[in-house]
């Protein structure tokens, strides 16, 4: 016990939320110390991280889009698995070092959340560059059994409780009872792809041609998934996709919700599909226990309205959507020690 503490005050676990946008980094005792989008620059020959390893997350995301020929600014994980794996390390080690600095020689115990559909070899790669960025121990957790325990639900009682974690790669849709997840769901629909239909659809109909970044910017300013009480408009700034002259447009809200309508339509779809595959008892206590939603995407507005709508049953959006799955990893570093047989600690 004492030496428990002693290892703790040297080197403290760690709780990673690895996500596709942004990695958020909790320490046991002490709660969110990185939010950094997941972001590296990096010499394009060499692939030497800028700044000696240190331009990481937020410095290097502004450069997305901006970078001369010699750099590069790359994202390493898509629909929440890792697309580069040597890119995603340097990201791990740096953060993980910003979250622990005293680490008195020992390698944290580290928790990492994957999504709940990946393949052993992808759930291997999430395992080994979370090990080569210096954990000791690593343990996986689904997302969504994080989301659900950060957002407080009762998921070891025999009733059902429903998450989604709407983020920027995936989205993982869950239904939980007695600690399982009966059914559940990785979606490959969520930000990103809102992001790419308004670009999609500003091309179409506006013949302009613009940036993920700005479609992201007009879906967080004027974006919804619900009639608006008062509708919004905003300017949109592209490059004419004939005259390829930089012009500007005046776009509406109704018009962004119509780009939304086929991404939130799957994702509707994803909430269904893990409806139905659960028994019919279950079923009817979501009717009452209803669904939370969690992750940077619940932000969307009217989100909640919309799924209310459609699928009739309670909606609520978790208090601070976007940290819900990390503080998650918190309660599971707290309670490593019972919970051990539940994450995996090893690859499959
Ligand atoms: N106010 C908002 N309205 C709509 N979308 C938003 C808002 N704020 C953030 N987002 C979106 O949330 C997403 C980022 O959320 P989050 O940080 O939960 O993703 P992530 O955890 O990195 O991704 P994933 O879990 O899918 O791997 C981005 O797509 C961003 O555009
Ligand atoms: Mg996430």
């Amino acid at each position: 016990m004492v030496w428990n503490g002693f290892r703790d005050w040297l080197c403290p676990d760690l709780g990673i939320d690895l996500g596709t946008a942004n990695t958020r980094i909790v320490v046991r005792g002490k709660g969110l110390v990185v939010d950094e989008p997941s972001v590296v620059a990096m010499e394009k020959g060499s692939r030497r991280v800028l700044g000696q390893g240190t331009a990481v997350g937020r410095l290097a995301r502004q450069m997305m889009g901006r970078t001369p020929d010699s750099i590069t600014a790359v994202q390493p994980l898509r629909s929440g698995s890792i697309t580069d794996f040597e890119v995603c390390e340097s990201m791990l080690r740096y953060l993980m070092r910003k979250a622990a600095s005293q680490s008195g020689g020992f390698r944290p115990r580290v928790v990492v959340t994957v999504p709940c559909e990946l393949t052993p070899v992808e759930k291997h790669i999430i395992f080994n560059s979370v090990e080569r960025a210096g954990a000791g121990r690593v343990y996986l957790v689904e997302q969504s059994r994080a989301a659900s325990i950060g957002a407080g639900l009762p998921i070891s009682e025999p009733i059902a409780n429903m998450i989604c974690d709407l983020g920027s790669g995936t989205s993982e849709i869950a239904v939980l009872s007695l600690a399982e997840i009966v059914a559940g769901k990785s979606l490959k629909v969520a930000g990103d792809s809102m992001d790419e239909a308004i670009v999609e659809y500003v091309r179409r109909e506006f013949s302009l041609r613009i940036g993920t970044r700005t479609a992201e910017r007009l879906k967080i300013s004027i974006g919804s998934a619900f009639p608006l009480d008062e509708e919004l408009t905003t300017e949109v700034r592209g490059l004419d996709i004939v005259s390829s002259i930089p012009r500007k447009a005046l776009i509406t809200s109704e018009q962004v919700r119509a780009a939304l309508q086929e991404p939130l339509g799957r994702i509707l779809e994803g909430i269904t599909s893990v409806i139905e595959r659960c028994a019919p008892e279950l079923v009817a206590d979501l009717a009452e226990t209803g669904i939370v939603l969690c992750g940077g995407s619940a932000q969307l507005r009217g989100i909640d309205s919309l799924l209310r709508e459609q699928l009739g049953i309670p909606i609520r959006i978790a208090s601070d959507p976007l940290t819900t799955t990390a503080r998650g990893t918190a309660i599971c570093l707290d309670h490593l020690q019972h919970w051990r047989g539940r994450f995996e600690s090893e690859a499959a």
